[in-house]
């Protein structure tokens, strides 16, 4: 299958591109696009055959639900048995926006493949002019994951689509970069307090701000049988190529173990604030200034996939504070490395 790659600018006329995309989406066929967090990879939420393509294209385990996207609050009452108050207030505020709130599903609604056969459904409303374009003029749910290969970074740029999914889909509506860079919150508000099972821009400070108490299971917390989970999470994410190690954002620890690591023979990337520039990685990405958590995050893919474009065999990434978004941003790091840390 030959793959296009369309550009969606905002001056140009679209119209025909939106036209075709909704096409292929009506005939049971799967199109890449554009959200404010990363890009998704979507099938018409009601159709099972072509939802079935999603999971094909990404290489993605059948009992991995997908998140159903939606044009307008609405539109919820047509899917949600019974919307939760808090449900309804976060909405407000943060729709549309980088949140999905796991509800109870009604039955029948949605492509048994979409919510893999639990009794619930994660529904978010992107904040992305070309997510909402595309959703309007389809006026149908669109149900969509990452547009990425299992268990590699999440595209925040329509090459990184292309390179993972080439031959595989039809389509890719090219918006340029994606803005947060890091998936939505994924909020599961069935049980109380509500429960965040994946971080992400949208912070625990900001939900509870709104509607009171929310849990972020920390790493035990998680390993509880009680602990509420997203079906994803136990398995391998955002990793690249070369094994990723984590270490302490402090110069001379950083500086040390690239000695140390050069001299066994490796070849070393590092990812890390641009004061390090300078400390004798073989390759260096970096975000900017130390702190900056907001261009760490929408920056984090890209220069994972940078790294793996290197002939490194190691790649260290210093780490940053839990606090706000870092929280999303460590979440994804201990995947990505598999919890593995380097010590000098
Ligand atoms: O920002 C995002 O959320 C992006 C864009 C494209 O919207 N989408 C995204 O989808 O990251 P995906 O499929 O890569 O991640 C969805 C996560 C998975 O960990 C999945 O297990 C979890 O949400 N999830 C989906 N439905 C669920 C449900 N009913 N209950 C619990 N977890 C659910
Ligand atoms: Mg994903």
């Amino acid at each position: 299958m030959e793959t296009f790659r369309l550009l969606v600018d905002k001056d140009g006329d679209n119209e025909q591109i939106y036209s075709q995309a909704v096409d292929l989406l009506e005939n049971g066929e799967v199109v890449a696009f554009p959200t404010e967090t990363v890009y998704g990879l979507g099938a018409v939420a009601t159709d099972d055959r072509a939802v079935k393509k999603i999971f094909e294209a990404k290489g993605r385990p059948s009992d991995n639900p997908l998140i159903v996207h939606i044009g307008s609050i609405e539109e919820v009452s047509n899917f949600i048995e019974e919307i939760p108050q808090k449900a309804s207030k976060l909405m407000e505020i943060f729709w549309p926006g980088a949140l999905t709130l796991i509800m109870k599903v009604k039955p029948g609604v949605f492509a048994p493949s979409v919510t893999a056969g639990l009794s619930t459904v994660g529904l978010r409303m992107p904040d992305h002019e070309v997510a909402l374009k595309l959703l309007r003029k389809l006026k149908k749910p669109i149900a969509a994951p990452s547009a990425n290969r299992s268990g590699k970074p999440s595209p925040t740029k329509a090459i990184h689509v292309e390179e993972d999914l080439r031959g595989k889909i039809p389509l890719i509506l090219d918006g340029g970069t994606t803005g947060i860079g890091l998936e939505s919150t994924v909020l599961d508000i069935t049980v109380n307090p509500p429960v965040i099972l994946r971080p992400g821009g949208i912070t625990k400070e900001m939900l509870e701000e709104v509607i009171g108490e929310v849990i972020l299971p920390n790493k035990e917390q998680q390993q509880l049988e009680s602990t509420p989970k997203a079906p994803g999470m136990k398995y391998t994410h955002y990793a690249p190529e070369a094994p990723v190690y984590l270490i302490e954002s402090d110069q001379q620890k950083v500086e040390k173990a690239i000695a140390q690591l050069k001299n066994d023979g490796n070849k070393v990337a590092l990812l890390a604030p641009s004061n390090y520039h300078a400390i004798g990685a073989d390759y260096f990405f970096t975000f900017g200034i130390e702190g900056d958590q907001e261009r760490m995050g929408a920056k984090l893919y890209d220069d994972l996939r940078a790294c793996d474009k290197t002939e490194a065999n190691i790649i260290l990434v210093t780490t940053t504070s839990t606090e706000g978004v870092g929280a999303a941003i460590m979440n994804r790091l201990e995947k990505a490395s598999g919890g593995k840390w380097y010590t000098v």
